[in-house]
């Protein structure tokens, strides 16, 4: 996943959740698999609040093992009837590297759950998820949550390359139309995303969840406020404690704006609409 600040585009918080308790355990791994080709799924043991929480919420996770500070990463899925919680994530650095190190009975320290998740308008009827590359992570159980509630769902992955399509077979099957693009045909060019993506921005009641991409931000943020479509992206930054006290994670909202935290005022912010110059 990249760091995604895209120039030209305003954030304004949603307002704080109040889903729950904010804990922090240790956890034993259940399993660690390979998932579409270059990313990892790691399920482990969960409590209820962190099982029930929403879609775009986030845990900070480090082997218990591990001298490092705790990573983010969006609940990728959530089993309360198993008591258990997944993430998928792409190895980038040491942390993700001794994550995807573990094995079955390893012992994870982990915080949350954290940040505020997507919000529903219960007024639209139809969503228009879009995310690029492990992007998708955070919003996987969002698309799942509107298939569940019956909303047509439209959902455009775009990948460097075929295979990276997380996700896409799943939600195919849960009944979403999907919209895999990639880099290596030229499909995810903005303008044929933009092709793809307009005719649902211009039909009544659609709302609209982004994360992964700047580019695909700034278009959603666009087409949003061609059509007056409510737009939400998950942003990430750099986090050091996840709860707001470290203020390792701003983002500015705007030019002459002083930063919200991506932690506690994110990850998920409203964008576009009033798009800065
Ligand atoms: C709210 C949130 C949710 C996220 N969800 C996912 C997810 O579901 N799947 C996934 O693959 N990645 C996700 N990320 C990004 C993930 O946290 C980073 O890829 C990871 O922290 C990199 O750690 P590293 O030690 O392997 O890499 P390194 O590059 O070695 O990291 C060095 C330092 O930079 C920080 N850092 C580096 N890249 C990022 C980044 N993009 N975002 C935040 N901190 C970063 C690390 O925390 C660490 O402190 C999320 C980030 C945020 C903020
Ligand atoms: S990560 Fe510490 S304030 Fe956001």
């Amino acid at each position: 996943m990249t760091i995604a600040r895209p120039a030209g585009v305003t954030f304004r918080p949603l307002g704080r959740d109040h889903a729950g308790p904010v804990a922090d355990r240790t956890r034993v791994v259940v399993e660690v698999a390979r998932v579409a080709s270059e990313y990892r799924r790691l399920r482990f043991e969960a409590w209820p609040e962190l099982a029930g929480c929403r879609p775009g919420q986030f845990v900070m996770l480090r082997p218990l093992a591990a001298r490092l500070i705790r990573r983010p990463f969006t609940v990728f899925d959530a089993d309360p009837d198993r008591g258990q919680a997944e993430v998928v994530f792409r190895v980038t650095g040491e942390g993700t590297a001794r994550l995807a190190g573990l094995r079955p009975g390893d012992r994870l320290s982990v915080l949350g759950p954290l940040g505020n998740g997507f919000r529903l308008d219960p007024v639209r009827h139809r969503a228009v998820v879009v995310g690029r590359g492990v992007g998708m992570a955070s919003l996987h159980r969002l698309a799942r949550h509107c298939l569940a509630l019956g909303m047509p769902t439209r959902v455009l992955i775009s990948a460097r390359r075929p295979g990276l399509w997380l996700a896409a077979d799943a939600l195919r099957e849960a009944g979403a139309e999907v919209f895999a693009v990639d880099d290596v045909s030229g499909t995810s060019r903005v303008e044929i995303v933009e092709r793809l993506l307009e005719p649902t921005f211009a039909r009544p009641g659609s709302q609209c969840f982004v994360c992964g991409s700047s580019r695909l931000i700034r278009l959603a943020a666009r087409l949003g406020a061609r059509w007056r479509v409510p737009v939400q992206v998950a942003l990430e930054a750099p986090m050091a404690c996840g709860i707001g006290t470290c203020h390792a994670c701003p983002v500015r909202p705007g030019p002459e704006t002083e930063g919200h935290l991506v932690c506690v005022d994110g990850p998920v912010f409203a964008a576009g609409g009033d798009l800065v110059a």
